[in-house]
């Protein structure tokens, strides 16, 4: 009888060990995981396409203006500048990453997320930026816009 109890004890015993050491494996596991996917971002490469057609039309494009477009996995900005002349850069700021966004009123390529302003010529010429944008090469070609990332 008694042998019986330390049986069933022991038992017990090992299933709670079991069952904690399980339980706190899981935790763990549910901490751990989610932190180290924030902390090792996926590999997504920047885009390995060259060129685009956009879906922009060379006359939908007015002087002093711009347009966001689609580059791969990432924006681009189309500028047509007072003069008439087609430019592309990369629309990712080089401050943080933000989408930047042209402005007719000041003919600056501009972001506004710490107020960073671009020349036409994507140079940095103001604000937070510590770097150009990456300029692409706009070519219209018949009644498409043709952008590629150059030589
Ligand atoms: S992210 Fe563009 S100025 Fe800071």
């Amino acid at each position: 009888m008694a042998d019986e109890a330390v049986d069933r004890e022991a038992t017990r015993r090992r299933f709670i060990n079991w069952f904690l050491g399980t339980s706190a494996g899981a935790f763990l596991l549910s901490v751990l995981y989610p932190v180290g996917r924030y902390l090792i971002p996926p590999a997504v490469g920047e885009s390995t396409a060259g060129t685009v057609t956009l879906a922009i039309k060379p006359d939908d494009v007015k002087p002093n203006t711009g347009q966001i477009f689609k580059f791969g996995s990432r924006p681009g900005i189309l500028v047509r500048t007072a003069q008439g002349e087609l430019k592309a850069f990369s629309a990712v700021c080089t401050h943080l990453s933000c989408t930047v966004q042209y402005r007719s009123d000041i003919s600056h390529i501009w972001c506004a997320c710490h107020n960073g302003h671009y020349d036409l010529n994507g140079k940095n010429i103001e604000g937070p930026p510590p770097r150009p944008l990456d300029a692409y090469v706009a070519n219209a070609r018949g009644n498409q816009i043709v952008v590629s990332k150059g030589a």
